[in-house]
């Protein structure tokens, strides 16, 4: 046991979670202190503009701009690296497991992009790096994966990993709002990341994706061969396309593995989830996670994904285990979580599924017959079609979906649909989730 009464934090970024964390730290220090048997106190905090307003005040000697003075203070026990970004992070990280600290975090970006370093310097150092806030925010995703459910190998991962987006769309969904007027609502009320690409181009989904998929597998995907597509190209038409096919569009990250080969394909996109699926009803600013294990079957958890209060509550239970480390009261899970068995990426040919498909082409004769020619090279077979006149112009919108085909064969049909000269816009083409495909598909 430990002879330490209080442990000092330090926190690199005062911002939304940093300022969030240590309101937390602050407001429930005694219920905390009274598990931990210690103190928690969080000392000093590091941010780039010291005249910035704060909503947590602090005094000025406990706010700095020099962050490696936070990382370097021997005082203190714990870091917490709330600033995002990758480069800077990754320095004064490194720098903190090097002077024996341990570090919570909550910057995705930084993790995809570097956990396997990450962790291996964390394990060489012999500290703690948590990291249940970088997904899903308030919901303990890292903590059910890796140690609830370790009794079990998980052939599908998949769900919404990015609130922003889900918040755009849900409103486009349930009021017919359009897309850049939701948007300019959600950057108000300050969803919406300062590089808005990350929210909606897919790539913030994508980041949470590589470290779940890690976590399941024991592999790091390459995100730059992984499909990643966000949401921007979702009109009003599509979602009520969706609805009538008892679905709704949601942008998805899905991880599947084949246990047969081992491959493991990982994708975000939006996708048409069937209606009974809870990630389908899951609206707003809300995250869901769906986990198929072999033991358990499918679980699913759903929670707030983003904001000050859910991501700090992850930290502090972040925290509150490296705490219970410190003191001896448990004993460090294993940094790097891996299975023993090889995976790889699937390719395009493995990865199956149905597609819908709308196009906007000249309302004349032969039009479609095109279009199911361009499909039929590629043996994708038609399921549905339906045609609606568009106003104000002599064109129309078909919408089709296709039974199941493979990712490689719809992207050829995709060139040739693109080239059709009746065709007036650049073809949308979603997914169509299936929750009881198998292997990848
Ligand atoms: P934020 O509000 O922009 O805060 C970032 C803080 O870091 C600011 O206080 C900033 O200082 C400080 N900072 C940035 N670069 C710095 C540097 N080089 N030296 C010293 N301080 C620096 O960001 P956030 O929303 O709290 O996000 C923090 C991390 O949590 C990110 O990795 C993010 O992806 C992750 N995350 C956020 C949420 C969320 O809902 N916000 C949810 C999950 C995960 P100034 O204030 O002076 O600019
Ligand atoms: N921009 C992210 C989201 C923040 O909207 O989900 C939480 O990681």
């Amino acid at each position: 046991m430990s002879e330490k009464k209080v442990i000092r934090i330090g926190i690199l970024g005062f911002g939304t979670v940093g300022q969030g964390t240590w309101k937390q730290l602050t407001d429930n220090a005694n219920s905390l202190s009274r598990i931990l048997g210690v103190s928690l106190e969080p000392v000093r905090a590091a941010v780039r503009d010291l005249s910035k307003a704060r909503e947590v005040e602090i005094s000025t000697d406990q706010l700095t701009s020099d962050a490696q003075s936070i990382v370097d203070d021997p005082d203190i026990d714990v870091i917490c690296e709330l600033m995002g970004g990758v480069e800077v992070a990754r320095e004064l990280t490194l720098r903190a497991f090097a002077n024996g600290k341990h570090v919570v975090t909550a910057n995705k970006a930084l993790i995809c992009e570097h956990g396997q370093e990450m962790f291996e310097a964390a394990e060489k150092a012999n500290v703690r790096y948590a990291f249940e806030a970088s997904v899903a925010g308030g919901i303990p995703i890292i903590k059910v994966l890796r140690e609830c459910l370790v009794a079990n190998e998980f052939p599908l991962v998949y769900g919404i990993l990015n609130g922003t987006s889900n918040y755009i769309l849900t409103r486009m969904e349930q009021e017919g709002a359009s897309f850049e007027e939701v948007l300019n609502d959600a950057r108000s009320l300050g969803y919406v990341e300062a590089d808005e690409a990350l929210d909606l181009d897919g790539v913030d989904a994508a980041h949470k994706a590589v470290i779940l998929a890690y976590l399941a597998h024991g592999m790091w995907y390459p995100i730059e061969d992984m499909p990643i597509e966000g949401i921007r190209r979702i009109s009003n038409e599509d979602l009520q396309a969706a609805r009538d096919l008892n679905c709704k569009i949601k942008l998805i990250a899905v991880i599947r593995r084949n246990f047969s080969n081992n491959h493991v394909s990982v994708g975000v996109h939006p996708a048409l989830v069937p209606m009974d699926e809870i990630i389908a009803r899951t609206d707003g600013v809300y995250n869901g996670v769906s986990i198929t294990g072999t033991a358990v079957g499918t679980t699913v958890l759903t929670g707030r994904g983003a904001g000050q209060d859910p991501t700090a509550s992850s930290v502090v239970g972040d925290i509150v285990d490296i705490v219970k480390t410190i003191t001896g009261d448990a004993p460090p899970p294993k940094l790097l979580h891996v299975t023993p068995d090889q995976c790889s990426p699937a390719t395009a040919r493995e990865v199956k599924g149905s597609f819908y498909l709308r196009l906007t082409v000249d309302d004349r004769p032969g039009q479609l017959a095109q279009v199911a020619e361009a499909l039929s090279d590629q043996e994708i077979s038609i399921a549905t079609v339906s045609q609606t006149l568009k106003e104000c112009r002599n064109a129309a919108s078909l919408i089709l979906t296709t039974h199941k085909t493979n990712e490689h064969s719809m992207a050829l049909a995709m060139e040739k649909l693109e080239k059709l000269p009746g065709v007036l816009e650049a073809p949308v083409l979603f997914r169509m989730f299936d929750p009881n495909g198998k292997d990848n598909s």
